[in-house]
């Protein structure tokens, strides 16, 4: 007999779509299992202002499959010249959901991001006023700062700051990579949560870099030494409601990956929760994917959870996906776990 799972129908809340035929492309692979995204705003030109995130929003409505039920949540990338009032009146109309901040140059199209953090007080504080999240990549740019480390440097360094500096911010350490990131997350309190990626859960640095150089597992902020994957699948499955679900499924085409510099991305939309599912029956911990996946991040941003439900089935035998989603740009290859998965939604 099969094993089933049923929960409430997760949501994700870090997500690259992109714009025209790979936002095409890529949209129904997260429809399929997810009723609301958090939607990133570094396309080229950024989305900066509430004008930029109606004009995004609905393009992405309008690339919805036939009868999807999801709900795109828009956010505005913070420049220096971000206008708090705009950003606020954004917010008031429900038009925008959280506000992403990229240090400058830290990765893909971050280049309007921020270098001087005393020039973005006003719309923080603005922010912290209204109850409205920040989003952060959390990696400094320094260029003396090793790659592997520039997570770790960025609390010290930015973000415990900042946070002290805007008491009662409420932000989301994105896409954390680290024990660092973890400890950081559990020594604080409700006002800081942490989005965990799926393939974060499954690589370590090893995976890009031992037996030829693998550019499909090539992302920001890059995997980590094998004890802090420990350390995130540890978070992940340990029910504390500041940590949720966010994939960064990142889609780049195939000869802009396999390149002598190739793009940080990884695509995961399509087998997220078969991936997760795995992880987490791994831990012994299935019993908490629905806080994962679907219950922490809609309380963190004081929403609902989804009002559908997803039953997830365990097959006999390993399933097959895709190993290319197509689209309109080109191939985008689907994450690959490197183990056999056997759940379905
Ligand atoms: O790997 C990544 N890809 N990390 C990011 O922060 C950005 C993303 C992208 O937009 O491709
Ligand atoms: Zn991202």
């Amino acid at each position: 007999m099969s094993q089933t799972l049923t929960i409430t129908r997760p949501d994700d809340w870090h997500l690259h779509l992109r714009d025209g035929e790979m936002l095409k492309g890529v949209l129904p692979e997260t429809t399929r299992d997810f009723g609301r995204a958090i939607i990133m705003p570094n396309l080229v030109p950024p989305v900066v202002t509430a004008n930029d995130a109606v004009a995004y929003r609905d393009r992405i409505l309008a690339a919805m499959p036939e009868g999807a039920e999801f709900t795109p949540l828009m956010t505005l990338y913070l420049t220096e010249s971000t206008d708090a009032a705009d950003v606020a009146a954004a917010h008031a109309s429900g038009l925008v959901t959280a506000v992403k901040l990229y240090p400058a140059g830290a990765t893909t199209n971050s280049a309007s991001g921020v270098t001087n953090f005393d020039k973005v007080q006003g719309v923080l504080e603005k922010m912290a006023e209204i109850g409205m999240p920040l989003c952060v990549h959390g990696e400094v740019t320094d260029p003396s700062v090793d790659i592997f480390d520039r997570e770790a440097v960025f609390i010290d360094r930015v973000l415990d700051p900042l946070r002290r500096r805007v008491p009662g911010l409420r932000v989301v350490m994105e896409h954390i990579t680290t024990a660092d990131g973890v400890a950081y997350v559990m020594a604080n309190d409700a006002d800081l949560g942490a989005t965990i990626t799926t393939h974060h859960l499954i690589i370590n640095r090893n995976h890009i870099l031992v037996g030829g150089i693998k550019p499909h597992y090539y992302c920001l902020p890059i995997a980590k030494r094998e004890e802090h994957r420990h350390a995130l699948v540890d978070a992940a499955t340990s029910g504390d409601a500041r940590f949720f679900l966010g994939t960064d499924s990142a889609p780049h085409t195939d000869p802009n990956k396999e390149s002598a510099c190739g793009c940080a991305g990884v695509f995961s939309a399509t087998n997220t929760m078969s991936c997760l599912a795995h992880v987490f029956e791994q831990a012994n911990a299935l019993d908490k994917l629905e806080g994962f996946a679907s219950l922490n991040g809609p309380a963190f941003y004081g929403l609902a959870p989804n009002a559908g439900q997803t039953t997830l089935t365990k097959h006999a035998d390993p399933v097959a996906f895709p190993a290319k989603i197509v689209t309109g740009d080109g191939d985008v290859t689907l994450f690959d776990p490197g183990f056999p998965l056997y759940w379905t939604t």
